[in-house]
C-alpha cells in the first residue's frame, strides 16, 4: 500500500469484523531511534495460537468471499522491506494487538498519509465503536478519543456531517502541529 494510513484503515477492518467495541490506534515516530511504530489494539474476539501463526499467511483467511486474506501479509511485507517487522499478539475472547515497526528513514517506507481522513472515515462508519487515537512524534503527542468527544458533544451525534467536518479540521490541525 502506498500509505501507512491505508494499512491502518485496512487493519482496523479486521478489528471491526472481530466484533471489537474499543479500538486503540497508536502511532509512534521516533527520529532519534529512527523508528516508526504503528499499533492497533482491539477487544474483539481474538485468535487462538494457531490462527495467530497463520494470520500473516496470505492463504489464510476466515472471510467467506475469497480465498486469500491480504491485510496482514501486505503490512508485514511492507514493514520487513523497511528493516522492521510485524508482531501479532492475541487471546481468544480478549482481543488482538497488531504492531508494525518500520525504519523511519528507510527509502521504501511509505509515507504516513492522511490520518485525519482515515480517522474521520472510521468514526463515520462505526458509530457503536469507541476509538482511542494517540500519535506521538518525538516528545509531542496528540491524543483523542470518541468517549471524550461524545461527552463534549452533549447528545449531538458524532456522525452528524457538521461534526465530522469539524473533526476533520481538528485532526488535520493537530497532526500538522506535531511536526512544527
Ligand atoms: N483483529 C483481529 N481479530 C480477530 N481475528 C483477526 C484479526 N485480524 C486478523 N484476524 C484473522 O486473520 C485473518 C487474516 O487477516 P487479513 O487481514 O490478513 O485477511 P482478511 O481480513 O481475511 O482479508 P482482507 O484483509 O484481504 O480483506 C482474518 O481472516 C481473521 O481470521
Ligand atoms: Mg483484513
Amino acid at each position: 500500500m502506498r500509505e501507512i494510513a491505508l494499512h491502518i484503515l485496512d487493519i482496523v477492518q479486521n478489528s471491526l469484523a472481530a466484533g471489537a467495541r474499543n479500538i486503540w490506534i497508536d502511532i509512534l515516530e521516533d527520529t532519534p531511534k529512527d523508528r516508526l511504530v504503528v499499533r492497533i489494539k482491539d477487544d474483539g474476539r481474538g485468535m487462538d495460537e494457531e490462527t495467530v501463526r497463520k494470520a500473516a499467511d496470505p492463504f489464510y483467511t476466515t472471510r467467506k468471499t475469497r480465498k486469500v486474506g491480504l491485510g496482514l501479509p501486505l503490512l508485514q511485507a511492507n514493514a520487513q522491506a523497511c528493516e522492521g517487522d510485524l508482531k501479532i499478539a492475541s487471546m481468544p475472547g480478549k482481543g488482538t494487538t497488531i504492531e508494525a515497526v518500520f525504519r523511519l528513514s528507510h527509502i521504501d517506507r511509505p509515507p504516513l498519509g492522511d490520518m485525519a481522513a482515515t480517522m474521520v472515515s472510521l468514526l463515520a462508519g462505526s458509530p457503536d465503536v469507541d476509538f482511542f487515537y494517540d500519535h506521538q512524534y518525538n516528545e509531542k503527542v496528540f491524543s483523542c478519543n470518541t468517549v471524550e468527544i461524545r461527552e463534549k458533544l452533549d447528545g449531538l451525534s458524532l456522525q452528524h456531517p457538521e461534526v465530522l467536518g469539524w473533526l476533520r479540521e481538528y485532526f488535520e490541525e493537530k497532526e500538522r502541529e506535531l511536526r512544527n
